[in-house]
């Protein structure tokens, strides 16, 4: 299933997460939204009735796109009763944390979290048990820079293959500047830090708080190494601190070249339909796999 980043690998990991990046208003919910629309009235018009629209969200995470498209479609009255929602993480906490926040939204509807890995989406349980297609696969934030080994990128997009609804079916691939390299543009040796350090009390655990900053990163060759310094602790009342859990370590993401994804694609059969940008420096490359 591939490693467990750090990042993403304890309870108190989860929450720094949710509280820093788990907000309904970011650009990119924009470009879900619309596409997620657009898909289902498509879908209500087109397809036999009896075969359900399914959304995945690929590393969901703690369920930042997903729960904010079914709180979008609950506030907008768009009908989502027909269909299926899945999402999936190899993160455990991070999911952990998707279930307690969706049992916090009362209007929304099931959503089946699952934990898979991104390079074999076929063998999900739900997709494998029910036999079912997807209608919208939605891998966000660059998550799909995670996937730096060898191989891997062709993998990811192969197992898209296995599951997309042929011909009707979208993939929306994330993908921020910087990590997407373009012909006759700079190759940078260095990228920004994510965020200023940050000092931020938990609203899970009480008393905890949570600290952390990242370096600038640099590349070697074609992955960016990004120092992440993170302690949780206890403010003690005569001053001082209790640390329940530190770490020090160093974020790896990989840098895909445009020509090495357009043959990545090329190669299990992907087709891109639209290109997008959002205000958060990222590229949208909307897939289909032809019928
Ligand atoms: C940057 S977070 C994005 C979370 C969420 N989609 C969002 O937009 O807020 C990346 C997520 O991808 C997950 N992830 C990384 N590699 C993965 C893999 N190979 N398979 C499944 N999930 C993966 C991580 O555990 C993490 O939850």
């Amino acid at each position: 299933m591939g490693d467990i980043d750090f990042f993403y690998d304890s309870p108190y990991r989860a929450e720094l997460y949710d509280l820093q990046w788990n907000s309904p208003n970011l650009p990119d919910m924009d470009v879900y939204w619309k596409g997620f629309a657009d898909l289902l009235a498509q879908h209500g018009k087109s397809i036999p009735q009896n075969r359900p629209f399914t959304l995945l969200d690929v590393g969901t995470g703690t369920g930042r796109i997903l729960l904010g498209l079914l709180k979008k479609a609950a506030a907008t009255s768009l009908d989502t009763s027909t269909a299926k929602f899945i999402g999936m993480d190899n993160a455990p906490p991070m999911l952990d944390l998707a279930v307690k926040n969706a049992a916090k939204e009362q209007i929304i509807p099931p959503v089946t979290w699952v934990v898979g890995s991104a390079t074999a989406l076929h063998e999900l349980s739900p997709i494998r048990q029910q036999g079912i297609t997807v209608d919208l696969l939605i891998f966000s934030f660059s998550s799909i820079c995670h996937l730096r080994e060898n191989g891997e990128l062709k993998q990811f997009f192969e197992s898209c293959t296995k599951v997309l609804t042929p011909g009707t079916g979208r993939a929306y691939i994330s993908f921020v500047d910087g990590l997407l390299q373009r012909p006759g543009t700079d190759v940078a040796s260095e990228f920004p830090p994510f965020g200023d350090p940050v000092e931020i009390r938990s609203l899970a655990y009480p008393g905890v708080w949570y600290r952390e900053e990242n370096d600038a990163g640099k590349f070697k060759g074609d992955i960016l190494f990004m120092t992440n310094r993170m302690k949780v602790f206890k403010k003690l009342p005569e001053g001082g601190e209790e640390v329940l859990e530190s770490h020090s370590g160093c974020h790896q993401l990989r840098r895909f070249s445009e020509a090495e994804v357009l043959e990545a694609l090329e190669s299990v059969g992907l087709r891109i339909v639209d290109t997008l940008r959002s205000d958060m420096m990222e590229t949208y490359l909307v897939l289909q796999l032809p019928e």
